[in-house]
Order: C-alpha cells, then structure tokens, then sequence
C-alpha cells in the first residue's frame, strides 16, 4: 500500500477496527489473572487490556469482554462473586501454559490442573496464586467499571494492590529496582504475536 490510508473508527467494523488497534498498542502487558469462584473452583486466564493504572492507591486493571450471548467469562463471575484477583507475571519460561489457560474452559474446571500449573496460597485474597510464576500480586476488588452490555463490551475491573510476592532471587535489589533481564517479561502484540524482551537501554530524565 502506497500513500496515507485514514481508517474513519465510525465507517469501520469493530471487528477491524479491533485487529488494527491491538496492532498498533502495544507490546501490551499481560495480566495473567488467578481467580477463585465461591464454590472454591479456581480460574486462570490471561488478557491483555491490563496495566497498571494508578500509583497511589496502588491500582491495576483488566478488561474481561462480555461473551458473544452476551455472558460474562469466568474471572469477571469470579471477581463479583469473591471480590479479588491475582495476576501473576507473566515471564519467557510460562509462555506455554499462560497461552493454554486462554482456552474456552467451562467454568466448573480447575484450569490450573489443566494447565499443569500448582495454585499456592495468598496472604490476604481467597484467589490462588501461580507458584511457578516468578511473581503474583494480590489485589482486592475496588471496582468494576462497564463500558457496555452487548457481546464483545469490555468491564474494567479494578483491583488494589495488596501484596506482591517475589518468588526468584535476583529479580528485586536492596533498592526496590527490579532486574528486567533477570525477570524477562513478555509482551502481547498484533494478530498471534508476542514478544520477548528485546534491548534495553537507559535515558536520564528529560529537562527543560
Ligand atoms: C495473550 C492473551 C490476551 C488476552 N486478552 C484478553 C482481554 O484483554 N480481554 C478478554 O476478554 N479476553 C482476552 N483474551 C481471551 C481470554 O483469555 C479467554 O477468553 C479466556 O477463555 C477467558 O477465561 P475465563 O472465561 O476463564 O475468564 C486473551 C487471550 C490471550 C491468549
């Protein structure tokens, strides 16, 4: 394609729409989100409308779609129903099972079995951790937000931070910095990509 393409949001599908925009943000983190029902089954899925939205109270965020009937997926049921969530981070060595615990489970699975992953317990929320993964941040629920009721309209959950459990050594230093070679993060991007870190480089703060 030659020359300047405009793609006009109100002329354009929401399904196109969707796969130039989460082309183009990105890599987008991914909240590998552990959740408990009240019945005690335990949920894992990963979504990449997640980040990190306020510093102080310390919030996060992820944005579970509404399902084509329009129902809601497990974690969002979950969430209402026991009010909190872990996300667990998502690094090189648990690319596989993250990816597998994006299947369409019924919301009577374990999916941690499924996955061949160990739910170790948390400190202050019903919902499990990952004990595979280097680190799980604990949250309890502040809010859920919905930006629609139709198939496809995402609810933003909400979730202050109360724990963050650091399971590998060299990941954090005496300073609270973290080693981001050491903890190798991955990134979600367009179509079926993802990306593992790249270079890393440092810049000191801009000035006037
Ligand atoms: C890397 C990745 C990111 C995803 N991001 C989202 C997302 O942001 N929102 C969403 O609704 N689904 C997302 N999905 C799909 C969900 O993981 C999938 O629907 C999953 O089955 C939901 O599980 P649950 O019903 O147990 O909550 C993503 C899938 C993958 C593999």
């Amino acid at each position: 394609m030659t020359g300047c393409t405009i793609i006009e949001a109100g002329r354009t599908e929401a399904r196109e729409l969707y796969k130039v925009m989460i082309g183009l943000i990105g890599p987008r983190p991914i909240g590998w989100i552990s959740t408990i029902s009240q019945s005690g089954i335990h949920n894992l899925a990963p979504f990449s409308f997640f980040n990190m939205l306020s510093m102080n109270p310390c919030l996060i965020g992820f944005c579970p779609s509404l399902k084509q009937d329009p129902s809601k997926k497990d974690s969002l049921r979950n969430v209402e129903e026991t009010k909190c969530f872990v996300h667990n981070v998502v690094t090189s060595d648990l690319i596989i099972p993250m990816h597998q615990s994006s299947a369409n489970y019924d919301f009577e699975t374990n999916e941690f079995e499924k996955v061949g992953l160990t739910a170790a317990l948390s400190r202050f929320v019903e919902a499990p951790r990952v004990a595979e993964a280097a680190v799980n941040i604990e949250c309890k629920l502040m809010d859920i937000v919905s930006l629609g009721t139709k198939a496809g309209n995402t609810q933003l959950v909400v979730g202050e931070v109360l724990a963050i459990h650091i399971n590998r050594e060299g990941i954090l230093d005496d300073k609270s910095h973290v080693n981001a070679p050491a903890l190798a993060l991955v990134g979600r991007l367009g179509r079926l990509n993802y990306c593992e870190q790249g270079r890393i480089f440092e810049l000191p703060p801009a000035e006037v």
